[in-house]
Protein backbone atom coordinates (compact mmCIF):
# COMPACT_ATOMS: atom_id res chain seq x y z
CA UNK A 1 0.00 0.00 0.00
CA UNK A 2 1.53 3.34 -1.00
CA UNK A 3 1.48 6.29 1.66
CA UNK A 4 -1.14 7.87 0.17
CA UNK A 5 -3.71 4.93 0.29
CA UNK A 6 -2.51 4.37 3.86
CA UNK A 7 -2.84 8.08 5.35
CA UNK A 8 -6.12 7.88 3.72
CA UNK A 9 -6.64 4.78 5.68
CA UNK A 10 -6.02 6.48 8.82
CA UNK A 11 -7.89 9.40 8.11
CA UNK A 12 -11.13 9.38 10.26
CA UNK A 13 -14.55 10.65 8.37
CA UNK A 14 -17.05 13.42 10.04
CA UNK A 15 -19.39 9.85 10.72
CA UNK A 16 -16.71 8.67 12.80
CA UNK A 17 -16.17 11.10 15.62
CA UNK A 18 -17.72 10.43 18.67
CA UNK A 19 -21.05 11.89 19.01
CA UNK A 20 -23.59 12.19 22.19
CA UNK A 21 -26.71 10.17 21.93
CA UNK A 22 -29.84 11.71 20.23
CA UNK A 23 -33.12 10.57 19.02
CA UNK A 24 -33.70 9.77 15.53
CA UNK A 25 -34.22 12.25 13.05
CA UNK A 26 -33.83 15.45 14.98
CA UNK A 27 -30.18 14.02 16.34
CA UNK A 28 -29.52 15.89 19.37
CA UNK A 29 -31.65 19.26 18.24
CA UNK A 30 -33.55 18.54 21.54
CA UNK A 31 -30.41 18.99 23.52
CA UNK A 32 -29.21 22.49 22.43
CA UNK A 33 -30.41 24.75 24.65
CA UNK A 34 -29.82 28.33 23.34
CA UNK A 35 -29.21 30.15 26.04
CA UNK A 36 -26.83 27.33 27.37
CA UNK A 37 -25.27 26.03 24.43
CA UNK A 38 -21.14 26.68 25.34
CA UNK A 39 -22.10 24.69 28.62
CA UNK A 40 -23.77 22.11 26.72
CA UNK A 41 -21.54 21.92 24.74
CA UNK A 42 -18.25 22.01 26.91
CA UNK A 43 -19.94 19.30 28.94
CA UNK A 44 -19.88 17.12 26.01
CA UNK A 45 -16.37 17.64 24.71
CA UNK A 46 -15.52 16.84 28.30
CA UNK A 47 -17.40 13.23 27.90
CA UNK A 48 -16.37 12.86 24.32
CA UNK A 49 -12.77 14.44 24.04
CA UNK A 50 -11.57 16.70 20.74
CA UNK A 51 -13.04 16.58 18.20
CA UNK A 52 -16.32 14.85 18.44
CA UNK A 53 -19.86 15.92 16.20
CA UNK A 54 -23.51 16.51 17.30
CA UNK A 55 -25.99 16.52 14.71
CA UNK A 56 -28.81 18.92 14.11
CA UNK A 57 -31.17 16.74 12.24
CA UNK A 58 -29.23 15.06 9.43
CA UNK A 59 -26.57 17.91 9.59
CA UNK A 60 -23.48 16.82 11.47
CA UNK A 61 -21.15 19.77 13.36
CA UNK A 62 -17.80 18.74 14.34
CA UNK A 63 -16.37 20.53 17.86
CA UNK A 64 -12.83 21.22 18.42
CA UNK A 65 -11.10 22.50 21.46
CA UNK A 66 -7.78 22.65 20.63
CA UNK A 67 -5.87 26.16 20.39
CA UNK A 68 -3.01 25.67 18.01
CA UNK A 69 -5.39 23.84 15.53
CA UNK A 70 -7.83 27.03 16.03
CA UNK A 71 -5.01 28.95 15.01
CA UNK A 72 -4.14 27.48 12.00
CA UNK A 73 -7.85 27.74 10.63
CA UNK A 74 -8.03 30.78 11.37
CA UNK A 75 -5.10 31.88 10.13
CA UNK A 76 -5.90 30.20 6.97
CA UNK A 77 -8.16 32.65 5.61
CA UNK A 78 -9.82 33.43 3.65
CA UNK A 79 -8.15 30.67 1.10
CA UNK A 80 -9.49 28.05 2.48
CA UNK A 81 -11.99 28.76 5.58
CA UNK A 82 -14.70 30.88 6.19
CA UNK A 83 -17.00 31.89 8.78
CA UNK A 84 -20.09 29.22 8.98
CA UNK A 85 -22.17 30.11 5.96
CA UNK A 86 -25.76 30.31 8.09
CA UNK A 87 -24.32 32.92 9.68
CA UNK A 88 -24.30 35.54 6.07
CA UNK A 89 -27.80 35.33 5.14
CA UNK A 90 -29.11 35.67 8.86
CA UNK A 91 -27.55 38.71 9.36
CA UNK A 92 -28.31 39.82 6.05
CA UNK A 93 -31.92 39.72 6.60
CA UNK A 94 -31.70 41.69 9.34
CA UNK A 95 -29.37 44.77 7.75
CA UNK A 96 -26.22 43.66 9.17
CA UNK A 97 -23.89 41.98 6.70
CA UNK A 98 -21.32 44.42 7.37
CA UNK A 99 -16.90 43.30 8.04
CA UNK A 100 -18.37 40.43 10.65
CA UNK A 101 -19.85 38.54 7.82
CA UNK A 102 -18.66 39.15 4.53
CA UNK A 103 -16.39 37.02 2.78
CA UNK A 104 -13.97 37.50 0.11
CA UNK A 105 -13.87 40.29 -2.27
CA UNK A 106 -17.07 42.10 -0.58
CA UNK A 107 -15.04 41.88 3.01
CA UNK A 108 -11.60 43.17 1.88
CA UNK A 109 -12.57 46.79 1.57
CA UNK A 110 -14.68 46.88 4.57
CA UNK A 111 -12.07 45.33 6.74
CA UNK A 112 -9.96 48.20 5.61
CA UNK A 113 -11.73 51.18 6.52
CA UNK A 114 -12.78 49.53 9.85
CA UNK A 115 -8.85 48.51 10.72
CA UNK A 116 -7.75 51.95 10.17
CA UNK A 117 -11.03 53.36 12.26
CA UNK A 118 -9.96 51.51 15.06
CA UNK A 119 -6.30 51.56 14.72
CA UNK A 120 -4.06 53.24 17.43
CA UNK A 121 -3.11 56.52 15.79
CA UNK A 122 -7.07 57.06 16.20
CA UNK A 123 -7.77 55.74 19.31
CA UNK A 124 -5.16 58.42 20.37
CA UNK A 125 -6.83 61.16 18.66
CA UNK A 126 -10.12 59.87 20.16
CA UNK A 127 -8.27 60.04 23.54
CA UNK A 128 -9.98 63.47 25.06
CA UNK A 129 -13.45 62.02 24.10
CA UNK A 130 -12.85 59.29 26.25
CA UNK A 131 -11.73 60.41 28.69
CA UNK A 132 -15.15 62.65 28.64
CA UNK A 133 -17.20 59.43 28.24
CA UNK A 134 -15.23 57.95 31.40
CA UNK A 135 -16.08 60.57 33.46
CA UNK A 136 -19.50 60.79 32.71
CA UNK A 137 -19.65 57.03 33.52
CA UNK A 138 -17.60 57.74 37.45
CA UNK A 139 -20.38 60.62 37.87
CA UNK A 140 -23.14 57.99 37.28
CA UNK A 141 -21.16 55.78 39.56
CA UNK A 142 -20.87 58.21 41.85
CA UNK A 143 -24.34 59.59 42.11
CA UNK A 144 -25.16 55.83 42.88
CA UNK A 145 -23.13 55.45 45.35
CA UNK A 146 -23.91 58.83 47.28
CA UNK A 147 -27.91 57.13 46.82
CA UNK A 148 -26.46 53.74 47.97
CA UNK A 149 -28.04 52.43 44.83
CA UNK A 150 -27.29 48.68 43.38
CA UNK A 151 -26.26 49.11 39.98
CA UNK A 152 -26.46 46.83 37.07
CA UNK A 153 -22.98 46.86 36.10
CA UNK A 154 -24.08 45.23 32.85
CA UNK A 155 -26.31 48.04 31.82
CA UNK A 156 -24.24 50.68 32.57
CA UNK A 157 -21.17 49.48 30.99
CA UNK A 158 -23.65 49.24 27.27
CA UNK A 159 -24.25 52.63 27.33
CA UNK A 160 -20.47 53.63 28.42
CA UNK A 161 -19.56 50.70 25.32
CA UNK A 162 -22.01 52.79 22.89
CA UNK A 163 -21.16 56.02 23.71
CA UNK A 164 -17.88 55.42 22.93
CA UNK A 165 -18.64 53.10 19.47
CA UNK A 166 -20.54 55.80 18.52
CA UNK A 167 -18.44 58.46 19.01
CA UNK A 168 -15.24 56.87 17.51
CA UNK A 169 -16.25 55.48 14.89
CA UNK A 170 -19.70 57.39 13.75
CA UNK A 171 -18.55 61.02 15.21
CA UNK A 172 -22.12 61.34 17.27
CA UNK A 173 -22.07 60.62 20.90
CA UNK A 174 -25.35 59.83 21.64
CA UNK A 175 -24.67 60.34 25.33
CA UNK A 176 -26.71 57.41 26.90
CA UNK A 177 -24.76 57.37 29.86
CA UNK A 178 -27.29 60.62 30.80
CA UNK A 179 -30.21 58.73 29.70
CA UNK A 180 -32.42 56.59 31.79
CA UNK A 181 -35.01 54.80 29.23
CA UNK A 182 -35.25 54.71 25.46
CA UNK A 183 -31.80 53.93 24.65
CA UNK A 184 -30.21 52.28 21.70
CA UNK A 185 -29.03 49.81 23.86
CA UNK A 186 -32.91 48.39 25.03
CA UNK A 187 -33.21 47.70 21.08
CA UNK A 188 -29.89 46.42 20.62
CA UNK A 189 -30.67 43.95 23.54
CA UNK A 190 -33.31 42.13 21.56
CA UNK A 191 -31.05 40.93 18.52
CA UNK A 192 -28.24 39.03 19.72
CA UNK A 193 -30.37 36.67 21.31
CA UNK A 194 -32.54 36.17 17.89
CA UNK A 195 -29.25 35.82 15.83
CA UNK A 196 -28.17 33.28 17.98
CA UNK A 197 -31.78 31.44 17.59
CA UNK A 198 -31.97 31.48 14.03
CA UNK A 199 -28.26 30.69 13.34
CA UNK A 200 -29.06 27.36 14.44
CA UNK A 201 -32.14 26.71 13.38
CA UNK A 202 -32.67 23.74 11.46
CA UNK A 203 -35.34 25.27 9.37
CA UNK A 204 -35.82 29.19 8.92
CA UNK A 205 -39.47 29.27 10.06
CA UNK A 206 -39.17 33.16 10.37
CA UNK A 207 -39.59 33.37 6.54
CA UNK A 208 -42.77 32.29 6.29
CA UNK A 209 -44.18 32.76 9.80
CA UNK A 210 -43.32 35.57 12.72
CA UNK A 211 -43.86 34.40 16.12
CA UNK A 212 -43.58 37.18 19.13
CA UNK A 213 -39.97 36.81 19.37
CA UNK A 214 -39.72 37.87 15.59
CA UNK A 215 -41.98 40.68 15.93
CA UNK A 216 -40.60 42.16 18.76
CA UNK A 217 -37.02 41.60 17.11
CA UNK A 218 -38.59 43.14 13.91
CA UNK A 219 -39.95 46.31 16.04
CA UNK A 220 -36.24 46.97 17.66
CA UNK A 221 -34.69 46.82 14.28
CA UNK A 222 -37.04 49.03 12.89
CA UNK A 223 -35.80 51.69 15.32
CA UNK A 224 -31.82 50.71 15.19
CA UNK A 225 -32.22 51.10 11.51
CA UNK A 226 -34.04 54.71 12.11
CA UNK A 227 -31.23 55.93 14.19
CA UNK A 228 -28.71 54.82 11.92
CA UNK A 229 -29.86 56.45 8.70
CA UNK A 230 -30.66 59.12 10.73
CA UNK A 231 -27.18 59.11 11.86
CA UNK A 232 -26.10 59.08 8.21
CA UNK A 233 -28.09 61.70 6.88
CA UNK A 234 -26.38 63.81 9.88
CA UNK A 235 -22.73 62.96 8.76
CA UNK A 236 -23.85 63.55 5.05
CA UNK A 237 -24.64 67.21 6.04
CA UNK A 238 -21.77 67.96 8.28
CA UNK A 239 -19.83 66.75 5.51
CA UNK A 240 -21.26 69.41 3.00
CA UNK A 241 -21.36 71.92 5.46
CA UNK A 242 -17.79 71.85 7.30
CA UNK A 243 -15.71 69.77 4.77
CA UNK A 244 -12.66 68.51 5.63
CA UNK A 245 -9.52 67.03 4.29
CA UNK A 246 -9.72 63.83 5.41
CA UNK A 247 -12.49 61.60 6.53
CA UNK A 248 -13.03 62.40 10.44
CA UNK A 249 -14.32 59.13 11.43
CA UNK A 250 -15.44 55.77 9.60
CA UNK A 251 -19.00 56.76 8.87
CA UNK A 252 -17.69 59.44 6.58
CA UNK A 253 -14.84 57.60 5.01
CA UNK A 254 -17.66 54.94 3.96
CA UNK A 255 -19.68 57.69 2.50
CA UNK A 256 -16.86 59.49 1.09
CA UNK A 257 -16.05 55.59 -0.46
CA UNK A 258 -19.85 54.82 -1.35
CA UNK A 259 -19.61 58.46 -3.67
CA UNK A 260 -16.89 57.79 -5.63
CA UNK A 261 -17.07 56.83 -8.90
CA UNK A 262 -17.32 53.14 -9.52
CA UNK A 263 -17.88 52.63 -5.99
CA UNK A 264 -19.81 49.01 -4.99
CA UNK A 265 -20.69 50.61 -1.59
CA UNK A 266 -24.21 51.37 -1.20
CA UNK A 267 -26.06 52.72 2.12
CA UNK A 268 -26.87 49.12 2.58
CA UNK A 269 -23.81 48.62 3.36
CA UNK A 270 -22.89 51.18 5.23
CA UNK A 271 -25.90 50.78 7.61
CA UNK A 272 -24.78 47.36 8.08
CA UNK A 273 -21.47 48.25 9.27
CA UNK A 274 -22.51 50.47 11.41
CA UNK A 275 -24.83 48.32 13.45
CA UNK A 276 -21.90 44.95 13.23
CA UNK A 277 -19.82 47.73 15.03
CA UNK A 278 -22.66 48.78 17.73
CA UNK A 279 -22.71 44.86 17.66
CA UNK A 280 -19.33 43.87 18.07
CA UNK A 281 -18.30 46.52 20.24
CA UNK A 282 -20.83 46.85 22.72
CA UNK A 283 -21.70 43.38 23.98
CA UNK A 284 -18.05 42.11 24.24
CA UNK A 285 -15.99 44.66 25.67
CA UNK A 286 -19.07 45.39 28.07
CA UNK A 287 -19.53 41.70 29.34
CA UNK A 288 -15.66 41.01 29.74
CA UNK A 289 -15.69 44.11 32.14
CA UNK A 290 -18.93 42.73 33.84
CA UNK A 291 -17.33 39.21 34.71
CA UNK A 292 -14.52 41.05 35.51
CA UNK A 293 -16.73 42.85 38.08
CA UNK A 294 -17.63 39.18 39.33
CA UNK A 295 -13.61 38.65 40.39
CA UNK A 296 -12.55 41.48 41.89
CA UNK A 297 -15.84 41.78 43.94
CA UNK A 298 -15.08 38.49 45.94
CA UNK A 299 -11.51 39.76 46.43
CA UNK A 300 -10.88 42.89 48.76
CA UNK A 301 -7.01 42.42 48.22
CA UNK A 302 -6.75 42.66 44.43
CA UNK A 303 -9.27 45.51 44.63
CA UNK A 304 -6.48 47.28 47.39
CA UNK A 305 -3.80 46.87 44.95
CA UNK A 306 -5.43 47.71 42.04
CA UNK A 307 -6.85 51.08 43.57
CA UNK A 308 -3.00 51.27 44.54
CA UNK A 309 -1.91 51.01 41.05
CA UNK A 310 -5.06 53.40 39.92
CA UNK A 311 -3.69 56.02 42.31
CA UNK A 312 -0.03 55.71 41.25
CA UNK A 313 -1.32 56.51 37.48
CA UNK A 314 -3.83 58.69 37.69
CA UNK A 315 -3.58 60.19 40.97
CA UNK A 316 -6.80 62.54 42.49
CA UNK A 317 -7.84 62.20 38.29
CA UNK A 318 -11.27 60.59 38.04
CA UNK A 319 -9.98 59.00 34.85
CA UNK A 320 -6.30 58.50 33.17
CA UNK A 321 -5.25 61.73 32.71
CA UNK A 322 -2.75 60.96 29.58
CA UNK A 323 -3.09 58.41 26.82
CA UNK A 324 0.55 57.89 26.95
CA UNK A 325 -0.05 56.84 30.78
CA UNK A 326 -2.61 54.24 30.26
CA UNK A 327 0.42 51.54 29.50
CA UNK A 328 1.43 51.98 33.08
CA UNK A 329 -1.93 50.05 34.23
CA UNK A 330 -0.50 46.92 33.99
CA UNK A 331 -2.16 44.71 36.46
CA UNK A 332 -5.36 46.04 35.03
CA UNK A 333 -4.73 44.45 31.75
CA UNK A 334 -3.63 41.80 33.51
CA UNK A 335 -7.19 41.20 34.97
CA UNK A 336 -9.00 41.71 31.78
CA UNK A 337 -6.91 39.02 30.24
CA UNK A 338 -7.26 36.57 33.16
CA UNK A 339 -11.49 37.08 33.37
CA UNK A 340 -11.50 36.42 29.07
CA UNK A 341 -9.99 33.05 30.33
CA UNK A 342 -11.71 31.99 33.03
CA UNK A 343 -14.96 33.51 31.38
CA UNK A 344 -14.42 33.41 27.72
CA UNK A 345 -17.17 36.21 26.32
CA UNK A 346 -16.07 34.26 22.67
CA UNK A 347 -16.87 31.29 23.43
CA UNK A 348 -17.65 29.49 20.38
CA UNK A 349 -16.32 30.44 17.23
CA UNK A 350 -17.52 28.82 14.06
CA UNK A 351 -16.06 28.32 10.46
CA UNK A 352 -16.15 26.28 7.74
CA UNK A 353 -13.49 24.74 4.72
CA UNK A 354 -13.82 26.17 1.67
CA UNK A 355 -12.25 23.08 0.12
CA UNK A 356 -12.02 20.15 1.24
CA UNK A 357 -8.93 19.88 3.81
CA UNK A 358 -7.86 17.49 6.93
CA UNK A 359 -7.81 18.75 9.84
CA UNK A 360 -5.63 16.11 12.60
CA UNK A 361 -6.75 12.88 11.27
CA UNK A 362 -10.23 14.24 10.29
CA UNK A 363 -11.16 14.43 6.66
CA UNK A 364 -13.43 17.67 6.36
CA UNK A 365 -15.27 18.08 2.47
CA UNK A 366 -15.99 21.81 2.13
CA UNK A 367 -18.57 23.24 4.19
CA UNK A 368 -18.59 20.95 7.23
CA UNK A 369 -19.29 22.73 10.12
CA UNK A 370 -16.56 23.17 12.65
CA UNK A 371 -17.44 25.36 16.17
CA UNK A 372 -14.79 26.33 18.07
CA UNK A 373 -14.43 26.15 21.91
CA UNK A 374 -12.65 28.41 23.43
CA UNK A 375 -12.57 27.83 27.11
CA UNK A 376 -11.63 24.14 26.92
CA UNK A 377 -7.74 25.04 25.86
CA UNK A 378 -7.50 27.59 28.60
CA UNK A 379 -8.38 25.75 31.17
CA UNK A 380 -5.90 22.46 30.55
CA UNK A 381 -3.03 22.42 32.87
CA UNK A 382 -0.32 21.73 30.05
CA UNK A 383 -1.26 25.19 28.93
CA UNK A 384 -1.48 27.69 32.67
CA UNK A 385 -0.63 26.29 35.94
CA UNK A 386 -3.35 25.68 38.27
CA UNK A 387 -5.49 26.91 35.46
CA UNK A 388 -8.80 27.09 37.48
CA UNK A 389 -7.69 29.48 39.57
CA UNK A 390 -8.32 33.16 38.86
CA UNK A 391 -4.53 34.85 38.94
CA UNK A 392 -4.18 37.99 36.43
CA UNK A 393 -0.38 37.83 38.38
CA UNK A 394 -0.03 35.11 35.45
CA UNK A 395 -0.14 38.06 32.67
CA UNK A 396 2.11 40.21 34.35
CA UNK A 397 5.89 40.12 32.68
CA UNK A 398 8.51 38.11 34.22
CA UNK A 399 6.38 36.87 36.51
CA UNK A 400 5.88 33.14 34.84
CA UNK A 401 9.81 32.67 34.31
CA UNK A 402 10.49 33.50 37.93
CA UNK A 403 8.57 30.67 39.35
CA UNK A 404 8.88 28.32 36.15
CA UNK A 405 4.95 28.26 35.68
CA UNK A 406 3.07 26.99 32.78
CA UNK A 407 1.90 30.25 30.68
CA UNK A 408 0.88 29.86 27.17
CA UNK A 409 -0.84 32.64 25.62
CA UNK A 410 -1.07 31.08 22.73
CA UNK A 411 -4.02 29.02 24.61
CA UNK A 412 -5.72 32.59 24.06
CA UNK A 413 -7.61 33.46 21.32
CA UNK A 414 -10.14 35.79 22.71
CA UNK A 415 -9.69 38.25 19.74
CA UNK A 416 -9.29 35.61 17.40
CA UNK A 417 -5.97 35.09 15.27
CA UNK A 418 -5.35 35.91 11.76
CA UNK A 419 -6.21 37.99 8.86
CA UNK A 420 -10.10 38.10 10.67
CA UNK A 421 -8.62 39.27 14.01
CA UNK A 422 -10.50 41.68 16.06
CA UNK A 423 -10.23 45.16 14.78
CA UNK A 424 -11.70 46.57 18.08
CA UNK A 425 -9.47 44.71 20.33
CA UNK A 426 -7.14 47.30 20.85
CA UNK A 427 -10.25 50.13 21.45
CA UNK A 428 -11.76 47.35 23.78
CA UNK A 429 -8.49 47.39 25.68
CA UNK A 430 -8.29 50.24 25.90
CA UNK A 431 -12.18 50.58 27.51
CA UNK A 432 -11.63 48.31 29.72
CA UNK A 433 -8.19 49.74 31.30
CA UNK A 434 -9.59 52.81 31.39
CA UNK A 435 -12.77 52.02 33.17
CA UNK A 436 -11.63 49.77 35.44
CA UNK A 437 -8.88 51.98 36.70
CA UNK A 438 -10.94 54.98 37.54
CA UNK A 439 -13.51 52.26 39.43
CA UNK A 440 -10.67 51.39 41.49
CA UNK A 441 -9.61 54.54 41.87
CA UNK A 442 -12.44 56.11 43.15
CA UNK A 443 -14.88 53.09 44.58
CA UNK A 444 -15.17 49.65 46.09
CA UNK A 445 -17.20 46.98 44.71
CA UNK A 446 -19.53 44.61 46.24
CA UNK A 447 -21.67 41.82 44.61
CA UNK A 448 -24.88 43.16 45.50
CA UNK A 449 -26.21 39.32 45.11
CA UNK A 450 -25.01 35.71 45.78
CA UNK A 451 -22.30 35.06 43.41
CA UNK A 452 -24.34 31.92 42.38
CA UNK A 453 -27.11 33.36 40.95
CA UNK A 454 -24.45 34.71 38.65
CA UNK A 455 -25.11 32.67 35.20
CA UNK A 456 -23.94 32.17 32.05
CA UNK A 457 -25.75 32.85 28.78
CA UNK A 458 -24.89 32.14 25.24
CA UNK A 459 -26.12 35.50 23.36
CA UNK A 460 -24.02 35.36 20.56
CA UNK A 461 -21.04 36.37 23.05
CA UNK A 462 -21.16 34.37 26.78
CA UNK A 463 -22.76 36.78 29.03
CA UNK A 464 -23.52 37.20 32.68
CA UNK A 465 -27.49 36.89 33.32
CA UNK A 466 -26.73 39.97 35.48
CA UNK A 467 -23.65 41.32 37.54
CA UNK A 468 -25.75 44.21 40.05
CA UNK A 469 -23.34 45.58 42.48
CA UNK A 470 -22.83 47.87 45.28
CA UNK A 471 -20.42 50.95 45.37
CA UNK A 472 -18.53 52.96 48.05
CA UNK A 473 -16.72 55.87 47.36
CA UNK A 474 -13.21 55.07 48.95
CA UNK A 475 -12.62 57.05 51.96
CA UNK A 476 -9.81 59.41 50.32
CA UNK A 477 -12.98 60.61 48.18
CA UNK A 478 -15.54 60.60 50.20
CA UNK A 479 -15.38 64.43 51.68
CA UNK A 480 -18.42 66.14 50.31
CA UNK A 481 -17.42 68.20 47.35
CA UNK A 482 -19.68 70.83 45.03
CA UNK A 483 -20.51 69.14 42.04
CA UNK A 484 -19.07 71.17 38.97
CA UNK A 485 -20.09 70.50 35.41
CA UNK A 486 -17.32 68.01 35.04
CA UNK A 487 -14.31 68.49 32.47
CA UNK A 488 -12.50 65.17 31.03
CA UNK A 489 -9.61 63.92 33.89
CA UNK A 490 -10.52 66.34 36.22
CA UNK A 491 -9.46 66.75 40.15
C1 LIG B 1 -13.49 42.26 24.82
C2 LIG B 1 -13.90 42.75 23.69
C3 LIG B 1 -13.93 42.01 22.37
C4 LIG B 1 -13.77 40.68 22.11
C5 LIG B 1 -13.50 39.55 23.09
C6 LIG B 1 -13.89 40.51 20.67
C7 LIG B 1 -13.76 39.30 20.02
C8 LIG B 1 -13.80 39.16 18.64
C9 LIG B 1 -13.60 37.91 17.95
C10 LIG B 1 -13.28 36.58 18.60
C11 LIG B 1 -13.74 38.15 16.63
C12 LIG B 1 -13.56 37.14 15.50
C13 LIG B 1 -12.09 37.16 15.10
C14 LIG B 1 -11.68 36.13 14.07
O1 LIG B 1 -12.54 35.62 13.35
O2 LIG B 1 -10.47 35.84 13.99
C15 LIG B 1 -14.04 39.55 16.47
C16 LIG B 1 -14.26 40.17 15.26
C17 LIG B 1 -14.64 41.48 15.14
N1 LIG B 1 -14.70 42.43 16.15
FE1 LIG B 1 -14.31 42.12 18.10
N2 LIG B 1 -14.14 41.73 20.11
C18 LIG B 1 -14.17 42.68 21.10
C19 LIG B 1 -14.37 44.04 20.95
C20 LIG B 1 -14.63 44.67 19.76
C21 LIG B 1 -14.85 46.09 19.59
C22 LIG B 1 -14.75 47.12 20.71
C23 LIG B 1 -15.13 46.30 18.27
C24 LIG B 1 -15.43 47.59 17.55
C25 LIG B 1 -15.94 48.66 18.06
C26 LIG B 1 -15.06 45.01 17.60
C27 LIG B 1 -15.28 44.82 16.26
C28 LIG B 1 -15.11 43.61 15.60
C29 LIG B 1 -15.30 43.44 14.16
C30 LIG B 1 -15.75 44.53 13.19
C31 LIG B 1 -15.00 42.10 13.87
C32 LIG B 1 -15.06 41.41 12.51
C33 LIG B 1 -13.69 41.42 11.83
C34 LIG B 1 -13.62 40.66 10.52
O3 LIG B 1 -14.38 39.71 10.32
O4 LIG B 1 -12.78 41.03 9.69
N3 LIG B 1 -14.76 44.05 18.54
N4 LIG B 1 -14.07 40.15 17.71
Amino acid sequence: MDDAASSAQRLRQVRDLPCPRGLPLIGNLHQLDAPRLHRVLEAWAEELGTPYRFQICGMPVTVWSDAELSQSVMRERPHRYRRYASLEPVLAEIGCNGVFSAEGAAWEPQRRLVTQALSLPHIRAFYPTLQTITARLHDRWQRAAERGDVVEMTDDLKRYTVDVTSALAFGEDPRTLEQERGVIQEHLAQIFPTLMHRVNAPFPYWRYVRLPRDRRTDRALAEVHRTIRGMMARSRERMRDEPSDAPRHLLEAMLALRDAPGSDVTDDIIAANVLTLLLAGEDTTANALAWSLYYLCADEPLQQRLASEARAVLGTHAVCPEYGLVKDLDLFEAVCSETLRLRPVAAIMAFEPVEYVQVGDVALPAGSKMFFLTRGPMLDARHYSLPGRFDPERWLRGHADADARVHDPRAWVQFGAGPRVCPGRHLAAMEMRLVLSTLMNRFTVKLAVDPATIEEITAFAMVPNRMPVRLELRPTVASPRPQTKHSPGRD
